[in-house]
Formats: structure tokens, C-alpha cells, sequence
């Protein structure tokens, strides 16, 4: 059996104090797993991610990263932990250059910053090429690629996205996605959040449908994508 990498156990969390926006979330990912989060605008999606993050305070329930508790553990102890999270904003400096970025991700990593970041050059040439440049003059799709190695360098063993597709071309999203995946199977976990449901779910292991702050519905990825109140809810017509 796969051991359980993050857990959320009822969890509560909000912006302004006893005003709840997440009122209660479970969820689950195991080691080497891609589980989805979907739902409507608005639904808590990004918010929990904030909260596992440690970036908003957990107002109640229980947080658990490899089985011990991390309730509103400092951010930066829990990428230590192993959690790497690439926000769905603001998620690269564009004034910075694309070395420098890499650099700061690097920041709490112990051990040889250089080789780290010469090894992530080798997976992503086009960082190498392009490492003297300034981020902001990265097109969308290069800029979400140096987002997710930017998040690699602390060497993760869960990585958070928070919608990797937004604004994309269809093009830059098909290498997104392949990426994530090349990602995923050199064993590294994946919580993705995606406005597109349906390449979601059909991207993901297993997924969880947020509404109004609340656990909806979950399962197996296919087993939503057929699943007629989810379709009905939340996917549209297919
Ligand atoms: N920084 C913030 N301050 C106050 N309220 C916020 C903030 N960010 C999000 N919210 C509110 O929290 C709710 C959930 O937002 P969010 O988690 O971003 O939704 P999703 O990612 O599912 O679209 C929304 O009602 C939104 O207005
Ligand atoms: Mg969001």
C-alpha cells in the first residue's frame, strides 16, 4: 500500500478572522499519486492550498504531512518537509533573470545550489538557453515551466499547482501537462488544481470536487468524469 504523503482532516480556514471560507475539507494524497481539486470559481480551491501552505492561518481541523501533524506549521518548514507549491499568481519575478529565480527558489535548499540548478538545466534546455534573460520576457508557457522548476529545486516530494494551464495556448498546455507528468514519474506526488475539469480528471489518478468550501464529491478520476450529478454540476455538457 502507498503511504499517505499530505492529509487534511476537516479542515477550516479563512482571510478575516471567524469568517470561514474552506468550512471543513478532507483530503488525501499518497505518494506518487495525481489527484485533482476542481470546482466552481470561488469554491476554496486556491485557499486550501494557502492553508496546507502554512500562507493562511487553519482555524480548525488537522493538517498532517508523511503522517505527522503540521497545523499551521510556518511555510517554510513545510517545503522543508517536502511540500513544493507554484501559486496561480505572481508565481515568477519577471524583473529578475531566469537564473536569479532559480537561485531564490534555492534559497533553503542545503548542499551544492549550482549543481542543483545545472541538473534542472539539463531537464529544461530552454532555462538553459534563456538563464542571462529576464523572466518577464518568458512567453506564458516558458514562464509556468521555470514556475514548476523554480518549486523542483527544494527537491519535493509533493508538488502543489495551482491552475499550471491558466491563460495558456492549447500548445503550451499539452507541454505543461506532459511535463507535470514527467514530473509525477520520477516519483514525484501531484495536487493540481485545474479550471478545466474534464483534462483533470482525466489527467489525475483521483480527484475531489470543492463547493462552497465543501468536500462535493470524490473518486477515482473516471469514475467523476461518468459520474451524471458531477457531470451535471460541474462538467457542462460533454
Ligand atoms: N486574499 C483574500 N482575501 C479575502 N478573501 C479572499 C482572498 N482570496 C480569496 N478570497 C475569497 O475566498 C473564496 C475562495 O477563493 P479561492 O480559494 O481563490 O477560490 P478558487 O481558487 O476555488 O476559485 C472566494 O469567495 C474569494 O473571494
Ligand atoms: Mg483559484
Amino acid at each position: 500500500m502507498n503511504k499517505t504523503v499530505i492529509e487534511c482532516n476537516g479542515i477550516a480556514a479563512g482571510y478575516v478572522k471567524g469568517l470561514n471560507i474552506l468550512q471543513g475539507v478532507d483530503l488525501i494524497v499518497d505518494e506518487k499519486e495525481i489527484v485533482s481539486i476542481i470546482g466552481p470559481n470561488g469554491a476554496g480551491k486556491s485557499t486550501l492550498l494557502k492553508a496546507i501552505m502554512g500562507i493562511i492561518n487553519i482555524s480548525g481541523g488537522r493538517f498532517f504531512i508523511n503522517g505527522v501533524e503540521k497545523t499551521n506549521t510556518p511555510t517554510h518548514q513545510i517545503v522543508s518537509e517536502g511540500v513544493g507549491y507554484v501559486p496561480q499568481v505572481e508565481n515568477v519575478f519577471p524583473s529578475l533573470t531566469i537564473e536569479e529565480n532559480l537561485e531564490i527558489g534555492s534559497w533553503s535548499v542545503k548542499g551544492n545550489i549550482k549543481q542543483t540548478i545545472s541538473k534542472l538545466y539539463d531537464d529544461f534546455p530552454m532555462l538553459k538557453e534563456r538563464h542571462k534573460d529576464k523572466a518577464g520576457n518568458l512567453s506564458g508557457g516558458q514562464r509556468q515551466i521555470l514556475a514548476l522548476a523554480r518549486a523542483l529545486v527544494t527537491s519535493p516530494s509533493i508538488l502543489l499547482l495551482d491552475e499550471p494551464s491558466a491563460g495558456l495556448s492549447p500548445v503550451a498546455i499539452k507541454e505543461v501537462f506532459e511535463i507535470v507528468k514527467e514530473i509525477n514519474s520520477r516519483g514525484v506526488a501531484i495536487l493540481l488544481v485545474e479550471q478545466n475539469a474534464t483534462r483533470a480528471l482525466n489527467f489525475s489518478d483521483r480527484g475531489y470536487v470543492l463547493d462552497q468550501g465543501r468536500n462535493a464529491y470524490q473518486g477515482k478520476g473516471q469514475e467523476l468524469l461518468d459520474d451524471p450529478r458531477v457531470i451535471d454540476l460541474y462538467l457542462g455538457k460533454l
